[in-house]
């Protein structure tokens, strides 16, 4: 798709060319310093080198020769140096942002340069039988946040939660079940109470060898199918995707599969002697299945001696099954930090077994969490947060914020406010800056009203909303076509300029994130919108602009502010409160 700032930068580079003075190869365009006047600079260092001529001199000359179109978007070219700077003819961008916004509405920044094109996205994998922790919640929400993001760009997505569902782990579950009775109720206190009864039989069996045998009964009988534990753990497996279902969809997370670890058992068999056969992995004296790929990297197991298999093996056969089913350009693993070297092995196995050779396989991984005290997130340190109850704790301090930006709202309304305050104020922390480094839980700053935070954001969207019921309801006489079509040439304060800058960078922000699985630029833009927009409202009155053109041009470009804006954000998974 082509937007305002793609024309703009192709007419920049068509009249560079157009002097024939620069062959096509060396014309590099960039985004000047902050400082320059300027919104495209040519820096002519290469090609002067290569003309034989100094770069202030075919800058000079550059600007001499080029004479832009008269319905061009570049308005000026000037030498400055050795740059050649250009600068946006802020009329014509105005029209052009204000008309692509209100044609594309909710579609407003999207691409098609993902069409025909596939990415599988592994994201939120929680284990079952397992509350789930703030751990899961980073990949919940970075996953879902680039779900959105490729979709926007076009491309078939397809969300697979990799739920940990498998191992001997369930063996255990079952023994404890078995021995001590179903936990009652249901959600997310009878997962904790599967939990607590799995941590206690653990215990047990540390003491009592019978213990573990008994559990390693469970486990081989769960294998092979054995109707009492089959139907134990397919329990275990529906409470546990009810209660994570809840806090799915307070997060607006939805995802297309839940294949699960268990789903890739009766493959992996093939896997294994796959994997032996393209001598990729050997058997050892003790039986076990050893991956060697003979490269840096260590060995690891496909299966144990006992012939049990792992994580490793169920991963492979997960990739292979994708690959299949998809045939996926790119399949992106939102997974910690702490997996590194799984994911790496595993990419170079299928590598070495032939497989993947043109697909992108990137495992995108996150930090972790700390507590306002600065202290990771661990439950033998006591400090776990499980994510409804941090999602609760998010709702009720939100709550106070709503009171004091807002006391006069209906009570209910102030509920589902806050819910959208809260729940957004844990996503964006999530989302603000490289997945890779680490996240606090500083609630000040998260539900801050000012500064790089949700409630900013959300609150500068409510106040646009705000201004259009207002205007709407004071019912001034629109103006007539015509000059609705002349509107545009009167946006020229500068704050309005810097906000119709910033709406048309919505659809390069889009493509950047894509391209660098970095939901942050899109957070970035966000953040930038809401200031410009503050800007905005700090210098120019709109229901009580000079004019009622004017009024009317300030108010196509809040409409259009609220929309691009409400993109943004629901890209991220965000939404947006009417009023706030
Ligand atoms: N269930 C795993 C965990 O909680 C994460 C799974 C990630 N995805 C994968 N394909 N390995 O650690």
């Amino acid at each position: 798709m082509e937007y305002a700032l793609d024309r703009f930068e192709q007419q920049v580079r068509a009249a560079i060319a157009a002097t024939g003075q620069v062959p096509d190869g060396l014309i590099e365009v960039t985004a000047p310093k902050p400082n320059i006047p300027a919104d495209l600079a040519f820096p002519t260092f290469k090609a002067a080198k290569q003309l034989g001529m100094n770069p202030p001199q075919l800058a000079g000359a550059l600007a001499q020769a080029i004479h832009p179109a008269a319905d061009s978007l570049v308005a000026s070219v000037v030498a400055a140096g050795p740059f050649l700077n250009f600068a946006l003819d802020p009329v014509r961008l105005s029209a052009a942002v204000l008309e692509e916004v209100e044609k594309l509405g909710p579609r407003y920044g999207s691409d098609d340069q993902g069409a025909g094109k596939t990415v599988v996205i592994d994201y939120s994998s929680p284990n079952v039988a397992k509350l789930m922790h703030v751990g899961h919640i980073r990949s919940t929400i970075i996953g879902q946040a680039l779900y959105n993001i490729f979709r926007f760009l076009g491309y078939n997505v397809v969300g697979d939660n990799h739920l940990g569902d498998w191992g001997k782990q369930f063996g255990m579950n079952i023994a404890a079940i078995v021995r001590w009775g179903k936990p009652a109720g249901d959600g997310e206190d009878a997962l904790a109470q599967i939990d607590k009864l799995y941590a206690q039989y653990a215990r047990m069996a540390k003491e009592d060898p019978a213990l573990d045998d008994e559990a390693r009964a469970w486990s081989l009988k769960l294998e092979q199918g054995d109707p009492t534990a089959r139907e134990l753990w397919q329990w275990m497996v529906d409470l546990t995707l009810t209660a994570n279902q809840h806090n799915y969809d307070r997060l607006g997370v939805h995802i297309d599969h839940n294949y699960g670890e268990s789903f890739y058992e009766p493959m992996l068999p093939g896997v294994i002697q796959e994997a032996l056969d393209k001598k990729v992995a050997y058997r050892d004296e003790g039986g076990a299945v050893v991956v060697d790929l003979g490269n840096s990297l260590p060995t690891f197991l496909l299966q144990r001696s006992d012939s049990g298999t792992l994580y490793h093996t169920r991963d492979v056969a997960t990739l292979l099954f994708r690959l299949n089913e998809f045939h996926p350009a790119q399949i992106l693993y939102v997974v910690g930090m702490p997996q590194e070297l799984h994911f790496r092995q595993l990419f170079a196995l299928v590598r070495a077994m032939g497989y993947a050779e043109d697909v992108e396989l990137e495992h995108i991984k996150f930090g972790t969490i700390f507590d306002q005290h600065g202290q990771p997130l661990s439950t033998r340190r006591g400090n776990m947060i499980y994510l409804a109850d941090l999602l609760n704790d998010a709702h009720q301090r939100a709550r106070a914020v709503v009171e004091q930006a807002s006391p006069d709202l209906p009570a209910a309304e102030k509920d589902a406010v806050a819910e959208i305050v809260g729940v957004g104020s844990v996503m964006y922390n999530d989302l603000y800056q490289d997945p890779r480094r680490n996240i606090t839980l500083d609630w000040d700053r998260m539900l801050a009203l000012e500064g790089n935070s949700a409630p900013y954001i959300q609150y500068m969207y409510a106040r646009c909303r705000s201004i259009l019921r207002k205007a709407a309801a004071e019912d001034v006489e629109l103006p007539a076509a015509a000059l609705n079509a002349q509107l545009p040439a009167l946006l020229t304060h500068p704050a309005e300029v810097a906000l119709l800058k910033q709406l048309a960078r919505l659809p390069g922000a889009v493509r950047e994130a894509g391209a660098r699985y970095a939901p942050f630029v899109v957070a970035d833009w966000c953040y930038e919108t809401a200031r410009a927009l503050s800007g905005f409202y700090r210098d120019c009155s709109v229901l009580k602009a000079e004019t009622p053109a004017l009024r009317a041009a300030r108010l196509r470009l809040v409409a259009a502010t609220a929309q691009a804006l409400l993109n943004g954000l629901g890209l991220l998974g965000l939404r947006a409160p009417e009023r706030m």
